[in-house]
């Protein structure tokens, strides 16, 4: 009797067992395939796991952006649509006046002036313009660097703009009289006479400009001024346009930095305010004046580094406003983010 009732027992007791053991390895089983399927659904379904970086607002508001423009380069029409949007857009244009209007700043200068633009959290963001020659913020010991942003054009063209303006002045300001008031000598009359207001040796601004503040910078012809002009370029300006094609300028740099210009293309376009500041009275130089200046040599070297940013603006541009194939924008993400 007691026999009969231990095997009844341990019948029952296997049963459970089995059932206990059947179940948990269908757990298991479910378990493993859950994965495999969360897995699968992990590589295929791309939302939860990918991060479309945001612009950070904060970030945008801290932004300082200086444009050591250029003089003759168009930059007066560049900056009038920087003062008509800062209002709509809300950040600040400040004007950097330097005496007698040099290019270059004392040391002392140079220092308090890095300190000052990336300290001032009152007038950020901003847009500095001014007459100055590129300033390197990392030698300066300050925290932040600003974006730096600038136009570029054509070496005789600026050289002929400019010689005109001392003369005639322009439609911006008609009723200032320049300095050289009353001289009725055309360009291809100076250069015929090799005077000095026409030496080729006056193109030499450019290079200086995207160079800098070392004393090699403004030798006229230095070769090694026109390449730390070129590494400058590409190394520490944002975006340098050319005065060429100041509307493609315009339109980069609204799809690359909306916070400030948001709505410049159309504002460019659209405002019945003349943006363009021209010289007046300007005559185009002969042919024979034409090929005189570009035989000297810094002609050649200003020239170099104008077909550089030319190349350069063309290559960004492209990669920023051509679509791909299908018609769709360039974009990016993050995904693979490791550990969970
Ligand atoms: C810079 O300041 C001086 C002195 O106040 C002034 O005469 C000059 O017109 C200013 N320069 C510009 C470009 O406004
Ligand atoms: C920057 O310079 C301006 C003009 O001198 C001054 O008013 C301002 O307080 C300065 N800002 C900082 C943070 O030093
Ligand atoms: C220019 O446009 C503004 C508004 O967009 C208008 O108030 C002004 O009268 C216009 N000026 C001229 C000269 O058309």
């Amino acid at each position: 009797m007691l026999n009969v009732h231990k095997i009844w027992l341990f019948s029952c007791l296997c049963v459970v067992v089995v059932v206990v053991l059947y179940f948990q390895t269908e757990i298991a089983r479910l378990e493993d395939k859950f994965y495999k399927l969360e897995y699968k659904l992990a590589q295929t379904q791309s939302e939860p796991r990918q991060f479309f970086p945001k612009t950070v607002e904060k970030d945008d508001d801290d932004l300082v952006i200086i444009y050591n423009r250029v003089p003759k380069t168009g930059s007066t029409s560049f900056v009038g649509v920087a003062y008509d949007l800062c209002k709509k857009n809300h950040f600040k244009v400040l004007h950097i006046n330097i005496t007698a209007n040099m290019h270059v700043m004392s040391l002392s200068n140079q220092y308090k002036f890095a300190q000052n633009v990336t300290k001032w959290h009152e007038m950020k963001p901003a847009l500095y313009h001014g007459h100055l020659a590129f300033l390197n913020f990392e030698r300066l010991g300050v925290s932040s660097n600003p974006i730096f942003i600038n136009l570029i054009r054509k070496p005789l063209d600026r050289l002929v703009s400019y010689y005109y303006f001392l003369r005639n002045g322009d439609n911006f300001r008609p009723h200032l009289v320049r300095k050289k008031h009353g001289d009725k000598m055309t360009f291809d009359e100076c250069v015929e006479k090799e005077q000095a207001d026409c030496d080729p040796n006056n193109m030499w601004l450019q290079v200086p400009f995207f160079c800098g503040h070392s004393a090699q910078c403004w030798k006229p012809g230095s070769h090694w001024a026109l390449q730390q002009a070129k590494r400058n370029l590409v190394n520490h300006y944002f975006l340098v346009g050319v005065t060429e094609e100041m509307l493609d300028f315009i339109t980069v740099l609204e799809t690359a930095l909306p916070r400030f210009f948001k709505g410049a293309t159309d504002h460019y376009l659209n405002s019945n305010k003349s943006h363009l500041r021209q010289t007046s009275s300007k005559l185009e130089p002969s042919q024979v004046t034409i090929e005189r200046i570009q035989q000297s040599n810094v002609w050649k070297i200003e020239n170099e580094l104008y077909e550089f940013a030319l190349e350069h603006f063309k290559f960004v541009k492209k990669r920023l406003l051509s679509k791909e194939s299908n018609g769709v924008a360039q974009i990016y993400f993050y995904e693979k983010i490791r550990p969970k």
